[in-house]
């Protein structure tokens, strides 16, 4: 791609996918030929940067590739310079620069996956975590089309020559939940007991009860409710909730921006898209609440390309709760203005950093920005902004109803016989839910946190946020996976660290130059041990933790180095 407008022109079904977007271009500075008089019109255009992800994904969507005269279509309606655009283009790895078939199938290798046997894929492109680690070894068909299909393969045998050719419907969404129905769920109490379409069921099972509560309390009495529920940030970081509302609740400046992070690329993190697909309306309703808590009129709902039922149910959601007025001018009749856009993904596990995603949703590369500013102050279009993960807003339901619920969701993979993902009050110990999800094999090590975690082996640490830390592990997004003595430990490692090489943005040196060094020393130590590499290893680890920019880079070498120190690998 040049860095000027070239001649390419798009063809007429690329031209049809942007004008279905976009609209038809009103003025000949978005397509045409232009004049003078159209270049006052540039100033108007410009804010339309923000619709370049989508425009993007309608191309990909409708055709399975962007060709130069799509992307040249996409810059002249949005007035952005063709490289910029082809920077964002290629960051995303759901989007190709270069012609391919309308059905792509990208078949998971990592971790979960890897640890039930995956090895080389013949059939697909490889692909980094797909969210279906209870299914694993999964894959995820994407066919391009006038309507695009995703088909999800999953729980497909090693032995299986043709396991992504059979179109089989998918499990329902309760098969994820081994506890599903069981009394004492409060997270996943709805799931597989109410039809995630149907808003009559929503509310017949406790739906917008809470949306009500809240209107009764006042957007500062939310705040507090959720401040003394002593909520944390179920992202990751572990934040305080109520805190990051009262910040942005206080910020003069205007407008306020609310954005869920639903991004969720963690391998071995798959909770958040069983909540989505399994009881929609709560998300919606939770963002309600804290966008009234927050003075926010707009939600951007960033959701990972990879996830298709999600989206699905969530788009019915959104247009239903809008249709019936629960979104729109007057939420339930009140004085209080709130709607809820859906984004999605395409591919890049580091926009779900909470900078990232600003970007993202701007029409920029995923890269993250340097803190501060911190989003409360200056976030998504340099105005304040609250982001939250998916299972954070969810627990504000229960906070407004009953005072909250103590309980966290795991997302157990690996050598187990009942994988998925599991609710259980926060303190409870590993072992408890390992046996509950029957181990199979005997047990090496778990990996808690996920690739950003560490390995454990002690199982009577306690799930919470304050044991795990003790332990010299973290709970990170709810990740439990299980190894058995079968796994090749050297294997996997490298995958952790081939993980993170794909998927660093590269703006800074210790993370973009580390996350190759760190793989390339342990490809050479998967062939023979050596003292220089172990040192040089740890001296990359340490430097990407003090010196990388963002979380990706500071946590890179943890779960490495975890190994090491308490799996001995490479003894
Ligand atoms: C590389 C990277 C990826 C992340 N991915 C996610 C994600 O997919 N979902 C998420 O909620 N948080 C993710 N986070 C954490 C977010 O930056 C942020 O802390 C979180 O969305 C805040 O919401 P919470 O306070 O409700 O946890 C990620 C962080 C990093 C550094
Ligand atoms: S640490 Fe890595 S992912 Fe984060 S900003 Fe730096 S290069 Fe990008």
């Amino acid at each position: 791609m040049d860095l000027h407008f070239g001649d390419a022109e798009p063809t007429a079904e690329e031209r049809a996918a942007v004008d279905a977007l976009l609209g038809p271009p009103a003025t000949a500075w978005e397509g045409g030929d232009r004049t003078a008089a159209d270049l006052r019109s540039a100033a108007r255009a410009e804010q339309a940067r923000d619709r370049l992800l989508p425009a993007l994904h309608a191309v990909n969507d409708r055709v399975g590739w962007i060709s130069d005269g799509a992307l040249t279509y996409i810059c002249r309606r949005l007035t952005i310079p063709p490289a910029e655009a082809y920077g964002v283009a290629s960051f995303y790895s759901l989007f190709s620069l270069e012609p391919r078939p309308p059905r792509v199938l990208h078949v998971c290798t990592d971790l979960a996956c890897l640890a039930k046997g995956v090895r080389e894929v013949r059939d697909g492109v490889p692909s980094p975590c797909l969210g279906l680690c209870e299914r694993a070894p999964a894959a995820l068909a994407l066919e391009a089309g006038e309507t695009p299909k995703a088909v999800v393969y999953g729980g497909s045998t090693a032995e299986d020559e043709t396991p992504h050719t059979v179109e089989r419907p998918e499990p329902p969404v309760e098969d994820a939940v081994p506890q599903a129905g069981s009394p004492g769920l409060v997270l996943l109490g709805r799931i597989g007991v109410v039809d995630p379409a149907s808003l009559d069921d929503y509310r017949a099972n406790g739906g917008y009860q809470a949306l009500r509560r809240a209107f009764e309390l006042g957007p500062v009495g939310v705040i507090r409710e959720v401040t003394e529920a002593g909520l944390v940030g179920r992202g990751g970081a572990a934040f305080p909730t109520g805190r990051k509302w009262d910040a942005t609740a206080r910020q003069p400046d205007q407008p306020h921006y609310l954005v869920c992070n639903a991004d969720e690329s963690e391998p071995g993190t798959f909770k958040d898209r069983v909540l989505m697909e399994g009881d929609p309306y709560a998300l919606v309703e939770a963002m309600t609440i804290a966008a009234y808590a927050t003075g926010c009129r707009k939600g951007y709902l960033y959701i990972r390309g990879e996830y298709p039922r999600a989206t699905r149910a969530l788009e019915t959601a959104i247009e239903t709760a809008r249709a019936r007025g629960l979104l729109g001018p007057r939420v339930l009749g009140h004085d209080f203005a709130f709607d809820i856009e859906l984004r999605r993904g395409a591919g890049a596990y580091i926009c779900g950093e909470e900078t990232a995603i600003f970007n993202s949703i701007e029409g920029y590369r995923g890269e993250p920005r340097t803190k501060p500013p911190f989003p409360v102050e200056k976030g998504l279009f340099g105005k304040p902004t609250v982001v939250n993960n998916v299972e954070t807003l969810v627990n504000v339901l229960p906070i407004l109803l009953t005072g909250g619920s103590d309980t966290k969701l795991f997302c157990v993979s690996g050598s187990v016989g009942r994988p998925g993902v599991y609710e259980l009050p926060l303190g409870t110990p590993l072992r408890e839910l390992i046996d509950l999800a029957r181990p199979a094999g005997t047990l090496k090590a778990v990996l808690l946190g996920g690739a950003a975690g560490s390995f454990v082996t002690d199982l009577d640490v306690p799930l919470s946020f304050e044991g795990t830390r003790a332990a010299g592990a973290t709970l990170g997004s709810g990740v439990v996976m299980v190894l058995d003595e079968e796994v090749d430990l050297p294997a996997f490692l490298v995958r952790i660290a081939a993980f993170f090489r794909d998927e660093s943005c590269g703006q800074c040196v210790p993370c973009r130059v580390g996350t190759v060094r760190q793989e390339e020393a342990l490809h050479r130590l998967g062939r023979r041990r050596s003292e220089a590499d172990l040192v040089l290893l740890r001296e990359v680890g340490q430097t990407m933790r003090d010196a990388s920019i963002c979380g990706l880079g500071q946590t890179a070498w943890n779960a490495v180095e975890s190994a090491i120190d308490r799996l001995g690998a490479f003894k």
